[in-house]
C-alpha cells in the first residue's frame, strides 16, 4: 500500500532532525516540495539543503507542487480556512494517487513539530478518511520552534505547577488572555505584542531561530518592544523573511 510520512524536520537549524527523521527520510521515493511563492522560497531551500545533507542512499524524487494562497483578513476566518483546506487536499489526493505507485512512500517534510499549528496532518488525515485513495500515514515528531525557542533562552515554559497557553498573534490581539499565566505566541504577522497593555509582563522573543539571521531579545514588554521590533524588520531584510515566536508571562512578584 501506499506510505505518506509526515516527517517534522525541526524549526530551522538542520542539526534539529532527530535519528527517525533522518531514517524516515532515507525510506522515501518521492518528497513533496510545496511551491509557496517568492517569499516562502527560502524555506523550500531549507528543505532541499536538509534533503542534500542527509540522505545518503538512493535519491528519492522531488515533486513540488503549486498551494494556493489564502485570502488574508476574511470575513469568515474558520470557514475560509476550511475551503483552502479543501482546495489542498484535492491537489495532495491527485499527487498520491499520480506521483505515487502502489508500493511507494512519499513524504512531506513539516517546518518544526507537525503537531503544532500545520495542517498537512489534519489535510492527509482528511484525504485517508475519504478513500479514494488508499494510503496509510506516519508522523515523525520534530523540534518546534517553541522548544527552540525556550533552549535558546534558557528558560523552561512553564513556572512550577502552572500552566503554558500556545495562541497566535491573531489571538494575542484581542489581550493578554484572561487567567494566562504564560504565554507562547506563533504566527505573528504584526507584531500583537505591541497592541497589548504591557504592564508588569516580560517577554522572550526569537526570530529565525537556528538560522544564521537568528535573533534573541527578553526583557520588560515596554522596554523590549521597540529593539524587537526594529530586530524583526532587519531579519526580515537579511533572510527574505521572518518567522517569530515569543512567550509572555507577568513578571513574579517578589518573594
Ligand atoms: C505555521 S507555524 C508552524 C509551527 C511549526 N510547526 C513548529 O513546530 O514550530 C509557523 C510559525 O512558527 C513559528 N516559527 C517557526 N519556525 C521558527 C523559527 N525558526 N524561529 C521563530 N519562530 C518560528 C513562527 O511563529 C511562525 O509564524
Amino acid at each position: 500500500m501506499r506510505k505518506i510520512l509526515i516527517i517534522g524536520i525541526g524549526a530551522g537549524d538542520p542539526d534539529h532532525m532527530t535519528v527517525q527523521a533522518i531514517d524516515a527520510l532515507n525510506r522515501t521515493d518521492v518528497i513533496f516540495i510545496p511551491d509557496k511563492g517568492a517569499e516562502k522560497a527560502g524555506l523550500s531551500r531549507r528543505r532541499l539543503d536538509i534533503c542534500a545533507r542527509f540522505i545518503n542512499g538512493r535519491t528519492p524524487r522531488f515533486v513540488s507542487f503549486n498551494t494556493p494562497a489564502r485570502e488574508k483578513d476574511p470575513a469568515d476566518y474558520k470557514s475560509t480556512v476550511a475551503d483552502w483546506h479543501a482546495a489542498i487536499a484535492a491537489i495532495h489526493e491527485r499527487l498520491f494517487a499520480e506521483e505515487l505507485s502502489e508500493a511507494q512512500t512519499g513524504a512531506f517534510l513539516v517546518w518544526g513539530d507537525p503537531a503544532l499549528y500545520d495542517s498537512t496532518l489534519r489535510i492527509v488525515a482528511n484525504i485517508h478518511a475519504k478513500g479514494a485513495v488508499r494510503f496509510d500515514y506516519e508522523i515523525i515528531p520534530g523540534i518546534s520552534s517553541v522548544q527552540a525557542l525556550a533552549a535558546k533562552h534558557r528558560i523552561a515554559l512553564n513556572r512550577i505547577g502552572e500552566s503554558v497557553l500556545i495562541t497566535t498573534g491573531r489571538k494575542l490581539a484581542e489581550g493578554f488572555p484572561d487567567g494566562a499565566d504564560s504565554v507562547v505566541v506563533l504566527l505573528d504577522g504584526e507584531a500583537a505584542f505591541d497592541s497589548i497593555e504591557a504592564g508588569d509582563i516580560e517577554i522572550y522573543w526569537g526570530a529565525n531561530i537556528g538560522t544564521p539571521q537568528e535573533a534573541l531579545a527578553s526583557g520588560h514588554l515596554a522596554e523590549a518592544k521597540a529593539e524587537i521590533k526594529a530586530a524583526r524588520e532587519r531579519v526580515r531584510r537579511e533572510a527574505g523573511f521572518v518567522m517569530d515566536a515569543y512567550l509572555l508571562r507577568r513578571r513574579e512578584p517578589p518573594l
